[in-house]
C-alpha cells in the first residue's frame, strides 16, 4: 500500500511526533530561507486542487521544490473537470503520467480516502470537505510547540464555525492524542452537540467569554459561507458575540497565543488589533506550513 497521509485520526501519536521532529530540520532560522535539501530529486509531486487555496497550495509547491522534486499544479477551473470529466478519470489520467505523489484538495469529505483505495500513487490530503485538513493541524501543533514548549495540559479554545471546519476536526484529533484540554465554542447552529464526542478531552461552550477564560491558545475560525445556506446571524452581530477582541485576550492566560488558519475576515471573527498584535501567530503558522509540508512530502516520497 502507498504511504498516503489522509487524516490525523488514523495517525499514531508516535508518527505525529516523528513528522513534527523532522519539521524542525526544515525551519529557517534568523534571516535564512527554507533549506534546499534535494532528498527527493527526480520525483514529481502533482498538486490537484479542486477547491481554492492560497496557503496550502503555495506551501506544498514550495515544499516539494525545496526537496528537489518537480511539481505540477492542476485546478478544477483550469482542467478538464470543468468539461465534465469525473474525479476518478481525472486522477487516473494524472497517475498515467507517473507522479510520485498527489496532493489533493476536494470539497467532498472522503474524496482522498476513496481515491487512495483505487490508486497506486500515495495521496496527501490537503483538505477534504468538512472532514480533515491534516497538514494544517500538524503546522498548528508545530507552532504551539515552538511557542509553548508542550501540548499536554494546555487549554486550547477553538472558536467559530466548528461544524464546517476540517481544521477544527484535525486539530481536535491531534490535540486530544497529546492530552490537551479542548474547548469548542461557537453559535449553537455551528456547534452541534455531537462535536463533543469526536475525541477525548473536548467540551462545548456557547459563551465566548467563558471559552477564553484562562486559555493558553485561542484558535479562531471563519464562518464558511460557501458551505452554509443561511448565515447564523448578521456580520456585525456575529462579531459582537464571537469576534475575538482585546477584551477577550485580557481574560485568557497572560501568555496566550492567537492562531487562525486563514483566510481570515478582519472585523468578522477577529479584530485587526488582535490579528496584528504580538500575541498573533498567524504568519508563523504560514511559515511553519512550508516546513511541515516538507516533512510530510519527504515521508510520503521516501517510503
Ligand atoms: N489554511 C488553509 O487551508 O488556507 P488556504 O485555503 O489558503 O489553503
Amino acid at each position: 500500500m502507498p504511504r498516503s497521509l489522509l487524516g490525523i485520526e488514523e495517525l499514531e501519536r508516535s508518527e505525529i511526533e516523528q513528522i513534527l521532529e523532522r519539521t524542525k530540520a526544515f525551519q529557517p532560522h534568523g534571516g535564512q530561507t527554507f533549506a534546499k535539501v534535494n532528498t527527493c530529486t527526480g520525483m514529481l509531486v502533482v498538486n490537484a486542487f479542486f477547491e481554492n487555496s492560497t496557503r496550502t497550495r503555495s506551501s506544498f509547491e514550495i515544499a516539494a521544490k525545496r526537496l528537489g522534486a518537480d511539481t505540477l499544479s492542476i485546478t478544477a477551473s483550469g482542467s478538464s473537470v470543468s468539461k465534465g470529466e469525473s474525479l476518478v478519470d481525472t486522477l487516473n489520467t494524472l497517475v498515467a503520467m507517473r507522479p510520485s505523489a498527489i496532493v489533493m484538495r476536494h470539497k467532498a469529505s472522503g474524496a482522498p480516502h476513496f481515491l487512495s483505495r483505487h490508486l497506486s500513487t500515495p495521496i496527501v490530503n490537503a483538505g477534504d470537505g468538512t472532514h480533515e485538513h491534516p497538514t494544517q493541524a500538524l503546522l498548528d501543533a508545530r507552532t504551539i510547540l515552538d511557542r509553548c514548549g508542550k501540548l499536554e495540559g494546555l487549554r486550547v479554545a477553538i472558536i467559530g464555525d466548528i461544524q464546517h471546519s476540517r481544521v477544527a476536526r484535525s486539530n481536535v484529533h491531534l490535540l486530544s492524542k497529546f492530552g490537551a484540554e479542548i474547548v469548542l465554542c461557537g453559535p449553537p447552529s455551528l456547534l452541534p452537540r455531537e462535536m463533543a464526542s469526536i475525541a477525548n478531552g473536548v467540551t462545548l461552550e456557547y459563551d465566548m467569554r467563558r471559552a477564553v477564560r484562562g486559555t493558553d491558545v485561542i484558535m479562531m475560525l471563519r464562518v464558511q459561507l460557501e458551505r452554509i445556506h443561511e448565515p447564523p446571524m448578521q456580520a456585525g452581530e456575529y462579531f459582537r458575540f464571537y469576534g475575538l477582541r482585546q477584551e477577550h485576550i485580557e481574560l485568557a492566560h497572560p501568555d496566550v497565543i492567537v492562531m487562525h488558519p486563514g483566510p481570515m475576515n478582519r472585523g468578522q471573527e477577529i479584530s485587526s488589533e488582535v490579528a496584528d498584535s504580538q500575541r498573533s501567530m498567524i504568519l508563523s503558522q504560514v511559515e511553519n506550513g512550508v516546513s511541515v509540508r516538507m516533512a510530510v512530502l519527504e515521508r510520503v516520497l521516501l517510503q
